[in-house]
């Protein structure tokens, strides 16, 4: 069993074959933080943590002067009693304290991993795939317990983390703080990584050296956010791409977070992600449990490109579910950027005939195709076809796409309601506000207000017959807005602050009743573009649209940042029209497919109207994608030149069994001149031969990795080439 329990020392071994991960009983009831990384045999408590006594370092344990809190590396710390830096929880008692002491009660150590009721999680397929250890901490004043689950996977180097709090005392409490995981590294010389955005430009890659004090990310929009994604990593000062120390923390949360570090004096580092606590209380009765988001803990010691991989096994396949997880995605077809609001069924039965025939396989018709919808101004809420646009309904387009060998996909935007609706007027009090103030309006819409149980019952409803009255394989999912006014019309003044929560809960609550009623329906998640691309969302949709920015050269940046973290698999990536729409750029459409197939491909334009050369290559380009589409999706992702740090980028993406590989090189600006370039690939079998794109030459995987394949010599701006690589025996 990877979790041994060492009574003698009081420590805790969890570990796999890679990693280990070490908590110390320390006075046999303070849960004192050891040890993460590379997988280690066995510890000697006494050579890692060292005492001494510190001048303003309160005294925890009188008969041992020189233990304190104050300076413990720890595994989920309190403040208020003698550590002073950022806490992992707080709560606020009756009598307005906020003094706890909650120390070691019980543990259990057992196969596999339980779900986390009402959350998206990690999950086990069998058993034998995790080990999980529950340590429970209790204060035994206010009878509550706190139970730290960690689950360690055998072969993917992944420990997860989260926290029930347990009401079994008699005084009502209040939830001020609590993260699902915090570690307290014993050294202070990192950098940190996050990924940063708005609108249109997600999640970017920022690196920067930790110092002292407290830096963080957070969100406190009400959904996980362009700003920040929920998401940030510790590296040794010279980690790269492929070497060095690296510790990533995601939260499989589509709500408000933080993620903070915090370094002390003494030189360890704090990290730590959950619930954003700014915002949030949560009132906890006697017999009541809370339980937190779910931490994904990755360790690598091949710098970020191992901690990625990682991250794209664990939610690739343990935290992605349903039939889509491991079925081909279709190649689809978006209107939404050739018509926006203005189309007919005449136009969009052109637009399929063209589709077809290039053999796209799905067709999704996205905004306007309900109520009045000739703009962003009216009638989300009122979930009718509009009989002008489609006089055949839903059903007759859907037939026809059917007709033409395509699937049928929808755009909802379920979460919201208009002013301007059938559904505002019958329901003004049914959108997140606060009564005799205003309503503000973000694109012309309110939020409803998920935490009212009739708004929810009629959403599942309305879905359910919407999704029932045609033949509908594919459904993305929008959300347009973040929050405000965040007040639920039904939950007490003291539980006020759980509002944004409750609204997740209730959000995944509705997810998990449509996914499971609807199995046969591709989900794609989307929020403005990438708004709301995190574990959470993806654990019930399996693909995100990234970005609105749909630019080739823009794409590189937000693909190979959002890669840190999330599978091509999972990206939604459209080939569109130029001059592009967010930024004017002129691409040629082979480096848009180069770009678009480098993820989860589609297209956004009007097919019919491509150039006779254009539509060639978007043929000749399909065929490849399909070649190899499974490499792209299901392989092992290298990075191998960033699009931050120079004019060209390049990543790679090879087979498990390394039979075969894919290598696309892009080069945004053209370089007059330009010397010779060898780019060194990665992940090939050093001893086996490859072709390149079936050509003659032969090369050993060794010297690709060590010297590199030399690229072709490029003249224009905005070019690409691929690279097939198939192993010869
Ligand atoms: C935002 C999405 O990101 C777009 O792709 C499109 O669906 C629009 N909403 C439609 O309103």
């Amino acid at each position: 069993m990877p979790i041994k329990w060492n009574e003698k020392d009081k420590v805790f071994h969890l570990y796999n074959h890679r990693v280990s991960y070490f908590i110390q009983l320390v006075h046999g009831k303070y849960p004192a933080h050891l040890y993460w990384g590379r997988r280690v045999s066995s510890l000697q408590p006494a050579s890692i943590l060292s005492y001494k006594k510190r001048a303003f370092s309160p005294m925890t344990e009188p008969s041992d002067p020189s233990f304190s809190l104050d300076t413990l590396p720890q595994e989920y710390p309190a403040f208020g009693n003698g550590d002073f830096r950022t806490p992992a929880y707080q709560l606020r008692t009756k009598d307005g304290s906020t003094i706890t002491e909650f120390i070691y009660d019980s543990h259990k150590i057992f196969q596999g991993k339980p779900p986390l009721k009402g959350l998206p999680a990690a999950y086990v397929e069998d058993s034998t795939e995790a080990d999980t250890l529950v340590l429970t901490l209790v204060d035994s004043k206010l009878g509550i317990g706190l139970h730290l689950q960690y689950t360690i996977y055998r072969d993917i180097d992944v420990i997860t983390r989260s926290v029930l709090f347990e009401h079994l005392g008699s005084d009502e409490v209040e939830i001020h703080h609590c993260m699902s995981m915090s570690v307290d590294f014993h050294h202070a010389n990192w950098d940190w990584l996050h990924l940063h955005g708005t609108w249109a430009r997600e999640r970017h890659i920022e690196r920067q050296p930790v110092h002292r004090g407290i830096q963080s990310i957070s969100s406190s929009r009400g959904a996980s956010s362009h700003q920040h994604n929920p998401f940030l990593a510790l590296l040794s000062k010279h980690a790269t791409e492929e070497y060095g120390d690296v510790y990533g923390v995601s939260l499989v949360y589509s709500g408000n977070f933080q993620a903070s570090i915090e370094s002390s004096p003494f030189d360890t580092t704090r990290l730590s992600i959950g619930i954003n606590p700014f915002d949030f209380i949560w009132l906890l009765k006697p017999g009541e449990t809370f339980q937190t988001p779910e931490a994904l803990m990755v360790y690598s010691s091949e710098g970020l490109g191992g901690m990625s991989r990682t991250f794209h096994t664990l939610l690739r396949t343990r935290v992605c579910r349903g039939i889509h997880r491991d079925k081909p995605r279709p190649v689809l077809l978006n209107n939404w950027e050739a018509t926006r609001f203005h189309f007919s069924e005449e136009k969009l039965k052109e637009m399929a005939d063209a589709a077809s025939q290039l053999g796209i396989e799905l067709f999704v018709l996205d905004d306007g195709w309900f109520g009045k919808r000739d703009n962003d101004k009216s009638s989300l809420g009122d979930w009718q076809v509009d009989q002008k646009k489609l006089p055949h309904g839903l059903k007759g387009i859907a037939e026809y796409m059917q007709k033409k060998g395509m699937q049928f996909g929808l755009w909802v935007e379920p979460e919201m309601i208009s002013p301007d609706s059938h559904l505002y007027r019958k329901h003004p009090d049914w959108c997140l506000h606060v009564p005799g103030r205003k309503r503000t309006l973000s694109r012309n819409q309110l939020v409803l207000d998920l935490t009212r149980k009739e708004v929810c019952d009629w959403l599942v409803e309305t879905l359910t017959s919407l999704f029932e009255s045609a033949p509908i394989s594919y459904v993305k999912w929008d959300m347009n807005r973040n929050m405000t006014e965040v007040r639920s019309a039904v939950l007490p003044p003291e539980r006020q602050k759980e509002t944004a929560h409750r609204y997740m809960l209730n959000l995944y609550q509705i997810l998990e009743i449509l996914t499971n009623r609807f199995p046969h329906i591709l989900f794609e998640s989307c929020s403005g573009g990438g708004g709301r691309f995190d574990p959470g969302m993806l654990y019930y949709m399996p693909q995100t649209w990234t970005s609105d920015n749909t630019d080739a050269v823009e794409r590189l940046k937000i693909q190979y940042g959002t890669s840190m973290v999330y599978p091509a698999v999972t990206m939604g990536a459209h080939v569109s029209d130029v001059p592009n729409h967010q930024v004017g750029r002129m691409t040629p459409m082979k480096m848009r497919c180069h770009v678009a197939m480098a993820a989860n491909l589609g297209f956004e334009l009007n097919v019919e109207k491509l150039t006779k050369e254009d539509k060639r290559t978007v043929m000749e380009e399909l065929r490849f994608y399909h070649q190899i589409k499974d490499l792209v999706w299901y392989g092992d992702m290298y990075r191998l030149l960033s699009p931050f740090e120079g004019t060209d980028t390049a990543w790679m993406y090879v087979a498990s069994n390394q039979e075969r590989a894919v290598v696309f090189y892009y080069k945004t600006l053209a370089t007059p001149n330009p010397p010779f370039f060898r780019l060194p690939l990665r992940g090939l079998n050093p001893a086996w031969l490859y072709s390149i794109n079936y050509g003659e030459k032969k090369f050993y995987g060794d010297e690709l990795m060590k010297m590199g394949l030399t690229m072709p010599l490029i003249k224009s701006d905005f070019s690409s080439e691929t690279f097939y690589l198939q192993a010869v025996h």
